[in-house]
Parts: C-alpha cells; sequence; structure tokens
C-alpha cells in the first residue's frame, strides 16, 4: 500500500516534502542548512509531531555534518545554538525536544570517547537515521496495538492528519486504519476538513485515497451529525503531548470530536509513540499551546474569506483525560488511570528494541 514520504536522509542533503502544496503539488526540497530545516518546520513545509522529530534530528545532524568547527569544544558551542535554532520552531509537539535531547545525548557520548570531528559526524547522521528507522517501527506496533480495537466493519473517524506524513512511518492515527484495513476489516473513514489548516482534506483525504482506502470528507461543523447518524464505530487521532495524567495535546477541534463522541456512546481513542509523552507536567493546562497567524483563520489558500477582524489561531486544543477510552503505544495500550499505565509504559524496563 502506498505510503507518503516526507523526510529522507540522502548524500545531497535532507530531502523534504512541501506539505503546504499538498494535493495539488507533489514537490520535495534538498536542505543542507539546519537553519532552513528548522525554518521548513516552523512554516509547516514538514508537520506532524513525530515528523518534526525526525526533521529536527536530521537538522541536528545536518549541522554539525556542515560545521566548520576545528576542536569538539568549538563544534559543542555550535551544537548547542543548533539545537537552540530548532527547538525555537514550534512549542507544542514534545516530539521535537525528545528528538533533540537524544541528539544531546548521543553528542555527549561521541565527544566523551573521540575528539576525531569525522567520526562525531559520521556518529551524529547514523544517530539521525536510527531515529528515523525506530519512527518506522514504532508506528507499526502502534498499528498492530490499535487495530484490535478498530470494528470489523463500518465507520470510523479521524481528525487532523496522523498518516504517513506527519511521523515518516506508517503514521499513528492512520497507522492503526491502515493496519486493521489491511488486516481485513472493511473500514470507511470520516475525514474532518481541519480547518484551518486543512490538513483532513488535504493530507488525510490524499493519503487514504492513495491507499485505496475509503474516506467521506466532511466539514468539521458535520462532525455531530455523523456521529448521531452514521454509527460510527470508533475515533482514533494522533497526539502533539500526553500530560502525565492523560489529558492530550491534538490538532484543534479534537477535543469537541471527544466530547461528541461521549454523546452519542463512541470510544475515542489516541494513537501516539511514547515519546509523546511528557510525564514531566502533570495534566493538560500545562502544554503550551501554538498560536498561529490569524491570517490562517482569515484567508484560505490565500484568499480572504473575511472581513479584516481580530481572529484567532490556537493550532491545539487539550482532550482532558476522561474521554479517552484508551492510548495505543509502541509498547501497548494504556487504560486510565492513566497516571499509572502511562508511568508504566514509560519505564525503561518496557523498553522494546525497535
Ligand atoms: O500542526 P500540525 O499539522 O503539525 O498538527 C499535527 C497534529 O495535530 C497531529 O494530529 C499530531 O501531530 C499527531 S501526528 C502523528
Amino acid at each position: 500500500m502506498y505510503v507518503a514520504q516526507p523526510i529522507e536522509w540522502t548524500d545531497r542533503g535532507v530531502v523534504i516534502l512541501d506539505q503546504r502544496l499538498l494535493p495539488a503539488e507533489e514537490i520535495s526540497y534538498t536542505y543542507t542548512d539546519y537553519r532552513d530545516v528548522a525554518k521548513a518546520i516552523r512554516e509547516m513545509v514538514i508537520r506532524g509531531a513525530p515528523a518534526i522529530g525526525v526533521a529536527a534530528a536530521m537538522g541536528a545532524a545536518l549541522g554539525v555534518l556542515h560545521s566548520s568547527a576545528r576542536s569538539v569544544d568549538a563544534l559543542a558551542a555550535e551544537f548547542g545554538e543548533i539545537c537552540g535554532t530548532l527547538a525555537k520552531t514550534r512549542p507544542t509537539a514534545v516530539d521535537l525536544f525528545w528528538a533533540l535531547e537524544r541528539m544531546k545525548k548521543r553528542f555527549t557520548e561521541l565527544t566523551g570517547h573521540s575528539s576525531d570531528l569525522v567520526k562525531i559526524k559520521q556518529g551524529m547522521v547514523e544517530e539521525a537515521q536510527q531515529v528515523h528507522l525506530e519512527k518506522r517501527a514504532i508506528d507499526e506496533a502502534i498499528g498492530r496495538f490499535g487495530a484490535e480495537f478498530m470494528p470489523r466493519e463500518g465507520h470510523v473517524m479521524t481528525q487532523c492528519n496522523a498518516g504517513a506524513l506527519a511521523t515518516a512511518g506508517i503514521g499513528t492515527a492512520l497507522g492503526v486504519i491502515r493496519v486493521a484495513f489491511e488486516q481485513g476489516k472493511k473500514l470507511h473513514v470520516f475525514v474532518p476538513e481541519t480547518r484551518p489548516y486543512l490538513q483532513g482534506a488535504r493530507l488525510t483525504a490524499w493519503e487514504l485515497h492513495k491507499g485505496g482506502i475509503p474516506l467521506t470528507l466532511i466539514t468539521d461543523n458535520m462532525v455531530g451529525h455523523f456521529l448521531k447518524t452514521a454509527n460510527v464505530g470508533a475515533i482514533v487521532t494522533g497526539a502533539d503531548r500526553i500530560a502525565a495524567n492523560g489529558d492530550t495535546a491534538n490538532k484543534i477541534g479534537t477535543y469537541q470530536i471527544a466530547v461528541l463522541a461521549r454523546e452519542h456512546n463512541v470510544p475515542f481513542y489516541i494513537a501516539a509513540p511514547i515519546s509523546t509523552f511528557d510525564l514531566s507536567i502533570p495534566d493538560g493546562d500545562h502544554i503550551p499551546i501554538e498560536e498561529r497567524a490569524a491570517s490562517e483563520v482569515t484567508h484560505l489558500q490565500g484568499v480572504r474569506i473575511a472581513p479584516d477582524v481580530h481572529a484567532a489561531h490556537p493550532a491545539f486544543d487539550v482532550t482532558p483525560a476522561r474521554f479517552i477510552a484508551a492510548i495505543f503505544t509502541e509498547r501497548g495500550v494504556a487504560r486510565a488511570p492513566y497516571t499509572d499505565s502511562l508511568r508504566a509504559l514509560a519505564s525503561p524496563a518496557q523498553a522494546v528494541k525497535v
């Protein structure tokens, strides 16, 4: 089945598919400067929590690879700047910070063992590639756990895009749907368009269509209607950050879907890697919510659709844990009380080699 490739490490540089242009055009750029990778993350050339993490890891490796530093100390100072620049791109998806921490840890290991700059650079490139490989294996595992919860046939729903484009693997929420579909479950997916950035209409509809999975595209204000009338068996979305108590930040609009799901007795699931957990914060009130340009609300693909008035654009919202039936991860399924189940899954003893 078709799997989109949003990012790839190549000998020429980091190749990133411009998701802003989908589905009209499939254009990729090759990046050789980490600052341009940071800009690509900020401007949503690449988006989706795990894919942002992969881009940050590759950006960090790119920065080290092309550094002209002549000593480990000079390289370390530059690496600090590289990580700082990449960290300032998008605030909500914790995968970004997870990936940078992982690259910092590897940098410390490499520089602790050797002062050979060529070896250090090579080690950092390998680590970024390893992050990408692991993301792929993680998605497959999430997909297998989550597919069990999908109905044998009938309607399911998602939100935003948590597919291959968003993870650089097979996707988290869409990975679950994809694995269930490949297992022979006859699913039909309701895809809310996900205003204002239209990740549902532009990206999820594109991925499902290319993968041969039946779908119905709906506008965001149709969700209640279809949950009431269309016998939806499950809803599964991705996540950008999951607090210790299970409160989950995901694309704006997810919260209202979860509340409507409760009203209509439809199980609402989250599919996300452990790297999306942020156990350092007790609940969703501590999750920073990215505020994006109001012009993304007043304009649609560059065309003004509203008068010149104040408009708000929080890019994410937080779904309280009590609306979440289960969280699918690569190490298994977390259930309430999440404070216990998330901590258990995150413990190193649970770690699986992927
Ligand atoms: O603003 P975006 O497009 O980066 O937001 C993406 C989402 O909210 C996704 O649902 C989330 O990152 C999970 S991706 C597997």
